[in-house]
């Protein structure tokens, strides 16, 4: 992201963020992640942490971002903070690296399955044959490895070359493509055999499912999803103008962000229950249940085609803003090329991910903490490292940083310094004092008890 000029329009603030946001975690994980802990107590929980944690968080890091006018790296020197708050970078870091492990798998597998849906999924219609069909891609290892590493090298070649603005042209036409075909899919969902059970789960909230997986899972997927806790959005934050309303933005980006996991939420759910799957499924849910949704519509491979197309580069944006952070501190502190960079942060990356592609097959037995690979990358980056770096951000800008420039970087521009401060802006400093801070270490608190 290393000297380009601010973003020129409002437009272009919301469509990175959201760019950055929108990916695999709304469409592949949302889903999966209710459909593990609880549905509708899950998408409570999730919700309250998006509104109460997630967008003060968001703000938070924005205020670092254009405050300093530097990404994660530079950001707490040049504030002169003491050595101690450099661990946000450093949690950003191996975030960067462990999700990047594991996303990249997943989106080999949309790469796959763009293939898979020109073929017609090879004949197979019924929940068994998906599900089988998905078996035995993923435990194959030459596969799972061959397309986890083509996404990555894709990835690198866009950020080695430069053309990530090019990419980010074409997201601005094709994630509003996404979200009208997540639209369309919504409305063929309402008129499955499975919609009302499907809806009733998604949206009927049991309270006694909320339990400490259900609450953590639900604070992980609510920083993943927003691409918050790791110094992505500092960095975006750091070619806002000031003129860019920084609370609105983060309400913004949170709500479209939210929205799209819902309509996820609302595709996914009825064809479970229509197909006889089960919300349970974990990682492979999407991948067993979209396809068999697209035999109900005219076109079936068409449609399928052209949504992992779009899933695809929903992934690229996402896997670009990660990626970025870390390509960027290369070259700012290690002061290499960046094509040198580029390769130092793919073979890494490359390595890691080939651990977390051969967790459902060659590898399934290698376990960490009870988990393979691809599992603890997710947990450990997701329910530990963003949460972490969210409560010191939010701890930082809370308490740290003078109360005089959070204010002013937080309220409108041009503002009269002496009117009163609006609610919203003191919504959002009381809960990066108080309710992230103390919320985020009560839930570890529970998890370590
Ligand atoms: N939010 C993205 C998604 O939902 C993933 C992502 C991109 C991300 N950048 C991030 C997650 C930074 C955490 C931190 O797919």
């Amino acid at each position: 992201m290393a000297n380009e000029t601010k973003f020129s329009t409002k437009l272009g603030v919301i469509a990175a963020t959201v760019g950055s946001a929108v990916g695999l975690g709304n469409i592949w994980r949302f889903p999966y992640e209710a459909g593990m802990h609880g549905g509708g107590a899950f998408l409570l929980v999730y919700v309250l942490f998006v509104l109460l944690i997630g967008v003060p968080v968001v703000a938070g890091e924005f205020v670092i971002g254009r405050y300093t006018g530097s990404n994660v790296v530079g950001a707490f020197k040049k504030l002169k903070a003491a050595p101690f708050w450099h661990s946000v970078a450093y949690i950003g870091l191996l975030s960067s690296l462990l999700i990047l492990g594991f996303y990249s798998v997943v989106a080999g597998w949309t790469v796959e399955y763009i293939y898979q849906a020109v073929t017609g999924f090879g004949g197979a219609t019924s929940e068994e044959a998906l599900h089988s069909q998905f078996d035995s891609f993923t435990t194959s290892g030459g596969r799972q490895i061959f397309w986890t590493l083509l996404f990555l090298a894709i990835n690198f070649l866009v950020i080695s070359r430069g053309v990530r603005k090019g990419i980010e042209k074409v997201s601005n036409v094709l994630m509003p493509m996404l979200f009208a075909i997540l639209f369309v899919f919504c409305v063929n969902a309402l008129f499955l055999p499975g919609a009302a059970e499907g809806l009733s789960f998604l949206f009927h909230p049991d309270f006694s499912k909320i339990d400490l997986p259900t609450v953590l899972n639900a604070m992980g997927q609510a920083f993943f999803s927003l691409s918050v806790g790791m110094g992505v959005l500092m960095t975006y934050a750091s070619y806002f103008s000031s003129s860019t309303r920084l609370v609105n933005t983060s309400v913004t980006t949170a709500l479209l962000d939210t929205l799209v996991a819902v309509m996820a939420g609302i595709i996914i759910f009825p064809a479970v229950f229509s197909f006889g799957a089960t919300p349970a499924a974990g990682p492979r849910l999407v991948f067993e249940v979209l396809p068999s949704i697209f035999t109900t519509l005219p076109g079936g491979s068409l449609w399928a085609a052209l949504f992992f197309v779009l899933l695809f580069v929903a992934a690229l944006t996402s896997t670009i803003s990660l990626s970025e952070v870390v390509i960027a501190w290369f070259i700012g502190e290690w002061k290499i090329s960046r094509v040198k960079a580029t390769v130092i942060y793919g073979i890494a990356t490359g390595l890691l991910s080939s651990l977390c592609a051969l967790s459902f097959g060659p590898l399934a037995g290698a376990k960490v903490f009870g988990m393979t690979f691809f599992d603890l990358f997710d947990f450990a980056s997701s329910n530990i490292l963003l949460p972490l770096g969210g409560m010191l951000i939010a701890v930082y800008t809370g308490w740290m940083l003078p109360r005089r420039i959070l204010r002013a970087q937080l309220s409108a521009p041009g503002r009269d310094p002496g009117a009163p401060t609006p609610a919203g802006v003191r919504l959002v400093i009381f809960s990066l004092r108080f309710i992230c801070p103390l919320a985020i270490l009560a839930i570890f608190v529970w998890g370590l008890l």
